[in-house]
């Protein structure tokens, strides 16, 4: 009997991949993907907890799906209620505490075990179980090798957990020390996806850069070296990763962006601040200048990279003219999109302890300046394809009936009016117009395969993804 599985996702691309797999792992116990929440057997909210709003939603959330819940039993359906992910790693047995209607609790190196957490919980009747250990061996090593799904383009975590410490970061504490998957099973797993019809991999690690696998001649690679060889697998055509630290971006990296046309022009660099002060305060590692030295070197290699970062405004004992730092530092780049954010102090973290934290109103209006200024570098960039024909990988349909959706080698979103069947096709597009956040344009080539191929039977994703992190 197929039972129902609702798993709602927040945060990072790293939590996007890791739902993907807890369906995979759930699949062979009979869990099929439903769409709606009330409909579930098992509902598993896997959470973030990078910022206060992100975790607290979580509370709400489950205060909603309490009443969702008490309905199933009404009907006499136990419904399973998990907590996955971050919030689940910081608060483990609080979480059960402040919300009892939860059965259980797995940080995201535990998930493995999700099989056996869920029979305990159906076949013994066991609530409020909490797995949030760091367990020794990786969990890699047992998930399924199959995953589910259809898509064109595939996340691979190949890293997982950071020893950078920024003061202001809890994912240290909730993904735990830095680890790299060997050579060959990134590999083994990138080409399992091609076979399966993906034909761009973006790798995943929350430092990813600073990847550090053992090869098969038994030496450590970093990800330039891995990167051509993923480039080698015949299908695949295009490779990104993310999110990469500007500290650990070396020479081998630089120059497979010089000399593998796979790997896209795109990178997501963050870089928070442009105040040597506040980086120090940051513990970055960094200053301004080593970042456009990067940059430079970066751009010199592929001169059409477009770049991405992160900021983080009001960090404590910010002073106006570290923001004018920052500002200058953007005006002198020059990044195609990026994600902004109010500090937010997080229980636990050494930021959070300074004593000259920022008024929110002073936080809030710096914000509204800089995201002003990228908004307007990133209408300015996308105005700039106008004219250009750009390949783009189609993923998705529409809003409307007879669109499709894909995205530029430059990441932004690309509109255009197209046959379902070239769904997951690479075609060249001649961009018409620039939106705020997206691109339209007209497909110009046909992908090379012409026969009509029927439409792919898929499974209804029942994910549901919050903006990146
Ligand atoms: N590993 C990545 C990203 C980590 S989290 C990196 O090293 O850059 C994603 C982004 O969230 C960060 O880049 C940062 O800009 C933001 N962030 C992290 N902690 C935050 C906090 N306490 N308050 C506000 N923003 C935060
Ligand atoms: Fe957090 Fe990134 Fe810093 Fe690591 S490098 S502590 S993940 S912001
Ligand atoms: Fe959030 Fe955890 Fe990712 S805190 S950003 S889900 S690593």
């Amino acid at each position: 009997m197929t039972k129902g599985l609702y798993i709602k996702t927040y945060g990072c691309q790293m939590n996007v991949y890791d739902s993907a797999r807890m369906a995979d792992l759930l699949a062979p116990l009979g869990y099929g993907d439903v769409v709606r929440p009330e409909a579930a057997d098992l509902i598993i909210l896997n959470t973030c907890h990078i910022r206060e709003k992100a975790s607290e939603k979580v509370f709400s959330e489950l205060g909603r799906l309490r009443h969702f819940k008490e309905q199933a039993a009404a009907d006499g359906r136990r419904m399973l209620l998990a907590v996955a992910g971050c919030v689940a790693q910081a608060e483990g047995e609080e979480i059960v505490r402040r919300a009892p209607q939860v059965d259980l609790v797995f940080g995201p190196q535990t998930y493995h075990r999700l099989p056996e957490m869920v029979a305990r919980a159906t076949e013994h009747g066991e609530r409020g179980l909490v797995d949030t250990d760091f367990p020794v061996d990786s969990k890699f090593d047992f998930l399924p090798e199959e995953h589910l799904g259809d898509e064109a383009a595939a996340f691979l975590s190949i890293q997982e957990g950071c020893d950078k410490f920024c003061t202001f970061c809890v994912v240290p504490y909730t993904r735990g020390a830095e680890f790299s998957r060997p050579v060959a099973a990134v590999v083994a797993e990138a080409e399992k996806l091609v076979a399966r019809g993906v034909c761009e991999l973006t790798l995943l690690g929350q430092n990813v850069n600073a990847y550090h696998g053992e090869g098969p001649d038994g030496r450590t690679w970093g990800l330039g070296r891995l990167l051509r060889r993923l480039a080698e697998i015949e299908g695949l055509e295009r490779l990104r990763y993310t999110t990469s630290h500007p500290r650990d971006v070396d020479a081998e990296l630089i120059a497979a962006h010089r000399d593998e046309p796979k790997i896209m022009p795109f990178l997501h660099l963050p870089v928070q601040s442009g105040s040597d002060r506040i980086l120090e305060a940051m513990n970055r590692k960094h200053t301004a200048d080593f970042y456009y030295r990067v940059v430079d070197q970066l751009r010199e290699a592929r001169p059409d990279l477009a770049l991405s970062s992160d900021f983080i405004v009001g960090f404590p004992g910010e002073r106006d003219e570290d923001f004018a730092a920052t500002l200058r530092l953007v005006t002198d780049i020059g990044f195609t999109q990026a994600y902004s954010f109010k500090y937010s102090p997080r229980p636990g973290t050494p930021a959070s302890e300074i004593s000259d934290q920022v008024p929110p109103e002073v936080a809030s209006e710096r914000l509204s300046i800089l995201q002003n200024l990228l908004n307007e570098q990133q209408i300015a960039f996308n105005q700039g394809c106008v004219g250009r024909r750009l390949p783009v990988l189609l993923e998705r349909p529409g809003k409307y009936e007879g669109q499709l959706i894909g995205r530029s080698p430059y990441m932004a979103s690309v509109v255009v009016e197209a046959p379902s069947r070239l769904m997951g096709k690479l075609v060249d597009v001649d961009i018409q117009s620039a939106h705020a956040n997206s691109l339209s344009g007209t497909v110009v080539t046909r992908a090379p395969e012409e026969s009509p191929s029927p439409e792919p039977a898929g499974r209804t994703p029942a994910t549901e993804t919050r903006a990146t992190a």
